[in-house]
């Protein structure tokens, strides 16, 4: 097993479908009345979150705590951060208190590899940026597999604001490893020109969603992030729902097993509206409780599993 987890790209076939299995069995573990295992017990993994975060940070605390973790939370507000502390120095105090595993998520693109330089413990990367975010990619792979039975020969579209999403970049690489097939589409001022050689060749790009749209067994919807947007990448909101979001009639001309999915969180009404967002398609919801499962996996698998 390897040490870190800190890009889809660390993981290869074999690896990624070990975590994909171990999740499965740490599902059955959320049906139980006592939510609990023992495996990490005595073991402490630090959340150290400088970038807000509901989803990703909620489930990565119960995850080390359904494995029965010490569990040290950190957010940048209201620490040291805030008086200018730099990651080195954070870095070194998490290693003087003996962390086993740091969870990561910071804005700049890189930090969780720094990171990793500074601690013996495993680290995470729980979204650096606009650059990756693996378990996001490992919790809808497994999604994917749980509803569609399987990963290899599916058409995945990843659809919007591919720019600035990690989450489409740790797919990408994740899913072609395990034998999908990606098509990537959006304006093309969101889409960046070089993405299929810098990180998969053999993935396709595609500026209309209406072409694409009857051919896929998956649809992830992205989210716009405004926040990290310094220019103007679309005319309106509602120009960019008009062309590129997921509304009731768009869905209709999916296959009828195709599924819809959203990393979540999502901006209702822009690149999905509410009928797909809380229909029978949608795995939204799923994606949540299959997190904790996942990231229970590459827990264990990181730190008390195969490799001690
Ligand atoms: C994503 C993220 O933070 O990268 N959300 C998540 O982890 N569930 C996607 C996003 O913010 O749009």
């Amino acid at each position: 097993m390897i040490r870190h987890l800190l890009s889809g790209a660390d993981l290869d076939a074999d690896t990624a479908t070990l975590v994909l299995d171990t999740a499965a069995e740490m599902a059955t573990v959320a049906g139980r009345e006592v939510k609990k295992l023992p495996a990490l017990r005595g073991r402490t993994v630090v959340n150290l979150f400088y970038e807000d975060s509901t989803r990703t940070r909620i489930s990565f605390e119960a995850a080390a705590k359904r494995l029965s973790a010490d569990v040290i939370n950190f957010s940048a507000k209201g620490s040291s951060v805030a008086k200018g502390e730099s990651l080195k120095d954070t870095a070194l105090t998490l290693q003087a208190m003996g962390a086993d595993a740091v969870v990561v998520r910071h804005p700049a693109s890189g930090a969780p590899h720094r990171l990793a330089d500074w601690v013996d413990g495993s680290v995470v990367n729980a979204g650096d940026g606009t650059h990756e975010h693996p378990t996001q990619a490992l919790l809808d792979a497994y999604t994917m597999r749980s509803r569609l039975g399987r990963l290899a020969g599916l058409h995945v579209a990843i659809v919007g604001d591919v720019l600035h999403s990690r989450v489409a970049r740790s797919n990408v690489l994740l899913l072609t490893t395990l034998g999908a097939k990606v098509t990537l589409v959006g304006p093309p001022t969101l889409i960046p020109v070089d993405i299929a050689t810098a990180l998969a060749p053999g993935i396709d790009v595609s500026y209309d969603l209406d072409t694409v749209a009857p051919g896929v067994d998956v649809v992830m919807m992205l989210r716009v992030q405004r926040e990290r947007m310094s220019d103007s990448y679309f005319p309106s909101a509602r120009e960019y729902a008009r062309r590129y979001g997921l509304d009731g009639p768009r869905m209709r001309r999916l296959p009828e097993h195709a599924i819809v999915m959203h990393p979540g969180p999502m901006n209702r009404g822009m690149e999905i509206t509410p009928e797909v967002a809380d229909s029978p398609r949608s795995t939204i919801v799923e994606q949540v409780a299959n997190g904790v499962s996942v990231r229970m996996a590459v827990l264990y698998l990181l730190l008390g599993g195969n490799n001690r």
